[in-house]
């Protein structure tokens, strides 16, 4: 049976944005964020506070946080999670309001130390003091973990190395596990099996996201494959922005739009006005000077 409801987990504003060339004036994105959550999106990841030098897309994160701090009166029940990858992050993130934050690992060494300067163990240890202190304050943290079906250096990879990496994050104490195909590479059979693999090593499914690029066109089926194994938390961006820059051949993620189409016609709710998200996007892609890569944004908008 598919979920009656999803919740949408929306990362344009974050992993898209990391990866677009333009540097984005800090007045659009809190436009922007302020846009999707007026379109009923409920979870917006708002930014990251990693290196400046590592990601200059996101280096305005301290001047956006205040311009975003009467969202949250607006729309009760709004999430705005941010990026931290060790607890210089967390201080910076904390400093500045967030109540929700997200860690990010790697389920492969190439990636982990392209992306962290770090080997798989030395992420997690790393993460260790800033979930722990994140938690104490009462604040959430998800764990993200990259590179689970397919890796541009190391090629496919193993369920059970993933599961290994998921459970360390979920044992460090994040609360929600974000499964990334970073490189859009998976296919429907490899989404089963791996959620599989984590039903056997005992991982709740409400535990679990599923968060896909959609490099070869396999974001949906990708997603309609973790629906049916009881997946309900979709990580998605509004018009196709995204990907990763420390991950070659990663393109836009899944678009939030294509998403809400599929799972409005299968008759699952979302809380999302399609329209005020098409025209979001719309809005977006001309500040950015190009069509958005969403189906259904150009079915819709007619771009
Ligand atoms: P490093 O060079 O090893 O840093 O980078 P370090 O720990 O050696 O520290 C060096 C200097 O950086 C120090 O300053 C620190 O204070 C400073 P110094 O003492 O030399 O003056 N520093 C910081 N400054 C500001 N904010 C910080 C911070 N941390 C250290 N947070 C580091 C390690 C983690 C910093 C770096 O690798 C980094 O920032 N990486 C971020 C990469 C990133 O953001 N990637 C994209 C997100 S992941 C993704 O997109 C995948 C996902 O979407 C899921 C999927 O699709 O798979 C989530
Ligand atoms: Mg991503």
């Amino acid at each position: 049976a598919l979920p009656a409801r999803v919740r949408i987990h929306e990362v344009g504003a974050r992993d898209g944005l990391q990866n677009e060339s333009a540097l984005v004036p800090v007045e659009v994105k809190a436009e922007f964020i302020g846009r999707l959550a007026a379109a009923g999106l409920r979870t917006v990841e708002a930014t990251s506070f990693v290196h400046p030098k590592w990601v200059p897309q996101l280096a305005d994160a301290e001047q956006l946080m205040p311009r975003l701090a009467d969202l949250r009166t607006r729309y009760p029940g709004l999430r705005l999670p941010v990026l931290v990858p060790n607890e210089r992050g967390l201080d910076r993130a904390l400093a500045h309001g967030a109540d929700e934050v997200a860690v990010f690992a790697s389920a492969t060494e190439s990636f982990a130390r392209r992306n962290l300067n770090r080997s798989v163990a030395e992420v997690l240890e790393m993460f260790r003091p800033v979930v722990e202190r994140a938690t104490d304050q009462g604040v959430a943290v998800r764990g993200y973990l990259s590179m689970c079906f397919g890796d541009p250096w190391e090629g496919r990879v193993a369920p059970g190395q993933v599961v290994a990496a998921g459970l360390r994050l979920l044992e460090l104490g994040c609360t929600e596990l974000s499964l990334g195909d970073t490189i859009g590479v998976a296919t429907p059979g490899q989404v089963g099996g791996l959620l599989e693999a984590f039903d056997k090593a005992g991982v709740p499914v409400d535990r679990l996201a599923v968060h896909f690029h959609d490099t070869y066109g396999q974001a949906l089926s990708n997603t309609l494959a973790a629906l049916r194994h009881g997946v309900s938390v979709v990580d998605s961006s509004a018009g196709g922005l995204g990907g990763c820059p420390y991950a070659k051949s990663a393109t836009g993620n899944l678009a939030t739009e294509d998403l809400v189409w599929m799972l409005h016609g299968l008759g699952i709710e979302t809380g999302v006005d399609l329209a005020e998200l098409v025209a979001t996007s719309s809005w977006l892609a001309g500040r950015l000077g190009r069509p958005s890569p969403s189906r259904t944004v150009r079915a819709l908008a007619g771009q």
